[in-house]
């Protein structure tokens, strides 16, 4: 079979096609014939090894994992021993955030997989599980977003951004999503009630109070934020400009302190009980990915190039068939 490989953290060119031998799944595990994988943000610091504190856990020296993680999906080729809740020809997807799961096989544990939404491909699938599972945890858990609220999403472009959008809404919210010109359509098919351009002045004085705000991309300072939130409002940083990022952490508590309202970072957590809320949600057409491009694993360079070159306009997806 063939997989993606980079022995050493750097750019693009470290990342190779290998061919290994299929992997024999373990007595509680299960084989995946993988059929496509999504790129997030993620992917592309893995590679590169930065910031250099995510090293610490990835590996000093080198990546210890040299076959990408993250999101999949995929059909169950044989199980081992123990696997009791799938069988063979069960069509599943996750992220995987321990097993090398952008390559034609992969081995993964079944308790961390879930069932593929019927309604959608493999290539849809496989956008969905790490960023949607941020958005929901943003919104959910971090926001404690109640039916009714106002939400302010700022970046709300990406992948985590256009999720955003779709969960709110179907939690009932009124939702605000920032995005520059070139991604309102998605944020408009996403069904954002107001949709503001963060290149237009004039746009984002139209930014008013509100209950929840999620700084997804971009930078503002949290000060902007804090304007922004109504009394008893919380802002979730979920990621962004370095800046953005830093702030939300050092003086996120200390605002929080002296103001009537909450300062958060978001760190998403992995699970299979997420992963099957969004195949549900995708199931009852209440979220759907937005696919900018398809790349086969050999183009695999190509596909993260794109995605870091920050063109894209939904996700970048690499496929294991042929297109
Ligand atoms: N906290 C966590 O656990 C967690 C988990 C996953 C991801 N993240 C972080 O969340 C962020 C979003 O991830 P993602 O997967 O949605 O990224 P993505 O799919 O790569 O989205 C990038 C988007 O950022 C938008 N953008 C660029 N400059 C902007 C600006 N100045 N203001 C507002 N938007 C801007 C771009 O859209 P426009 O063309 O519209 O600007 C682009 O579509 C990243 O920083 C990622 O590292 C955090």
């Amino acid at each position: 079979m063939k997989t993606v490989i980079y022995e050493k953290y750097g750019s693009f060119d470290e990342l190779k096609i290998l061919e290994i031998k299929k992997p024999t799944p373990q007595e509680d595990e299960v084989l995946v014939s993988i059929k496509a994988n999504s790129i997030n943000k993620a992917n592309l610091l893995l590679l590169q090894g930065k910031p250099l504190m995510i090293r610490l856990f990835y590996g000093l020296k080198g990546p210890k994992n040299q076959t990408p993680v993250g999101d999949f999906s995929g059909i169950i080729e044989s199980v081992g021993k123990n696997v009791n809740i799938f069988k063979v020809g069960d069509e599943v997807f996750a992220e995987s955030s321990t097993s090398g799961v952008f390559a034609d096989y992969a081995v993964l544990k079944e308790k961390h997989i879930v069932l593929k939404p019927k309604s959608l491909s493999h290539q849809k699938t496989s956008a969905l599980p790490l960023a949607g599972q941020t958005a929901l945890q943003a919104l959910r858990d971090s926001g404690k977003l109640k039916s009714g609220q106002q939400v302010l999403i700022y970046g709300a472009s990406g992948g985590v951004g256009t999720y955003a959008i779709q969960i709110a809404k179907a939690m009932g919210a009124h939702v605000t999503a920032v995005c520059s010109k070139r991604n309102h359509e998605h944020a408009r098919m996403s069904k954002a009630d107001v949709i503001l351009d963060y290149n237009l002045a004039s746009d984002l004085s139209c930014i008013s109070q509100y209950d929840l705000i999620l700084g997804v991309n971009g930078y503002q300072k949290l000060s902007y934020y804090q304007k922004h939130l109504k009394k008893g409002g919380i802002y979730v940083c979920v990621g962004g400009d370095g800046r953005q990022i830093a702030q939300a952490m050092l003086q996120g508590p200390i605002r929080g302190l002296f103001t009537r309202k909450t300062f958060k970072s978001l760190v998403a957590k992995n699970n299979a009980n997420d992963t099957e809320v969004l195949a549900q949600m995708a199931d009852q057409g209440l979220i759907t990915p937005f696919i900018d491009s398809v790349f086969t694993m050999n183009d695999v360079q190509k596909a993260y190039q794109h995605y870091a070159s920050g063109n894209a306009l939904g996700k970048v997806i690499i496929t294991h068939e042929s297109i």
